[in-house]
């Protein structure tokens, strides 16, 4: 089918914005919005379920980043999260009882297809939560975890990644319940609660004015540095990536624990830092990690919901997201994160859709 652009100057625009109802279908698979229910297709049966590897490249592998504090969370199953690339290499000792889950937009990525039919000659049990239904991996995997983002056109992942955190929460959900974390009623209750997500992810898109008045400033830059903990240290790389894919600034994503063991050394006056910080149990912690930025004279970006906005430092730049349930921040905090790219390339005249030298699918190694 043809896809169109429609008033939007770029795929990826549109594809940021497409993210509500992107976000929506995706979880009508999964959750049933008067009974409460979550329910994992495919007939995975998660009381079964030992561990879980969770195996992907680029984006899909941010999003498996952070659906691993939600299956922990939620599940308590230990869960381990690999590039593709070093996976299927390394030859793990597998343990019975381990569930795959790839994570892939197109379903073709070489080295995660590889990844793939590894872990079923070693017997495991496969799911892929792809976005491309007819693929290879969803025809190859045993269970099928479907997003429904349709089909994306920017080679940089937006509406896919942001698919694949809402069905990987969906299932950590699923699997809290199945696993008797907790009862019908906490079920019901965590699955409105992700319900919610895509009418707040569609309030984070209404803060782009304010995102791109950042982007002359930003644009000028040849270093930036993005901070989080927990699921936003994941969504803090997932920003870095982001924004060097398509406006070809270095940029690096770190767990702001790690401030002291390294990039602290990069702050000064002409390298702004991100921080993803919502006021949650660890804002504190990150806060005074940004004090450590400030003194050292580094400009901040703080992304934080309104209360983080009331406790941040003077002197700091606030991009104000909606208040919003920790299970939710990361579908949230992701289209304001996206947004920053996006205007940064465009205010250097970049090639947003077909940045150089990437492609939308890897299918070779
Ligand atoms: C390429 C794309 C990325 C994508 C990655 C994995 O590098 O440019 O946007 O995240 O491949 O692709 P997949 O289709 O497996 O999600």
């Amino acid at each position: 089918a043809l896809v169109e652009r429609g008033n939007y100057r770029h795929f990826m625009e549109k594809e940021i914005h497409d993210q509500p109802d992107a976000c929506q279908h995706t979880l009508s698979a999964y959750l049933d919005p008067v009974s409460g229910k979550a329910t994992a297709p495919g007939g995975v049966d998660f009381a079964k379920v030992d561990r879980i590897q969770i195996i992907a490249c680029g984006t899909a592998f941010y999003a498996g980043l952070i659906s691993r504090y939600l299956f922990e969370r939620l599940a308590r199953i230990p869960v381990d999260v690999e590039v593709a690339s070093e996976f299927r290499y390394r030859e793990p000792p597998v343990t019975p009882g381990t569930l795959a889950i790839v994570v892939s937009q197109s379903g073709e990525t070489a080295d995660t297809l590889a990844a793939l039919r590894w872990c079923k000659g070693q017997g495991l049990q496969t799911a892929a939560v792809v976005n491309v239904h007819e693929s290879t991996m969803a025809r190859e995997a045993d269970v099928l975890f479907p997003t429904h983002a349709g089909p994306e056109i920017g080679v940089a992942s937006t509406k896919a990644f942001t698919s694949q955190v809402a069905a990987l929460t969906a299932l950590a959900i699923a699997a809290g319940a199945a696993r008797g974390m907790f009862d019908a009623t906490e079920e019901a209750r965590l699955s409105r609660l992700l319900l919610e997500a895509p009418r707040l992810i569609a309030q984070s898109i209404a803060v782009e004015d304010a995102i791109r008045a950042l982007a002359p400033d930003l644009a000028k830059a040849r270093d930036v540095l993005y901070f989080g903990r927990g699921a936003m240290s994941a969504l803090a790389l997932e920003g870095a990536l982001k924004l060097k894919e398509i406006s070809y600034i270095h940029a690096e994503g770190y767990a702001a624990g790690e401030l002291k063991h390294g990039p602290i050394a990069l702050i000064d006056e002409a390298t702004p830092v991100i921080v993803i910080a919502p006021s949650d149990a660890l804002y504190e912690k990150t806060m005074s990690n940004m004090s450590e930025v400030m003194a050292r004279g580094g400009p901040i970006i703080l992304f934080t919901d309104a209360e983080g906005a009331e406790n941040a430092p003077a002197g700091v730049k606030v991009i104000v997201v909606p208040t919003c349930d920790p299970l939710v921040a990361p579908l949230v905090f992701s289209a304001p994160i996206q947004l920053l790219a996006y205007h940064v390339a465009v205010q250097k005249g970049a090639d947003v859709d077909q940045p150089r030298n990437l492609a939308k699918s890897v299918t070779v190694e």
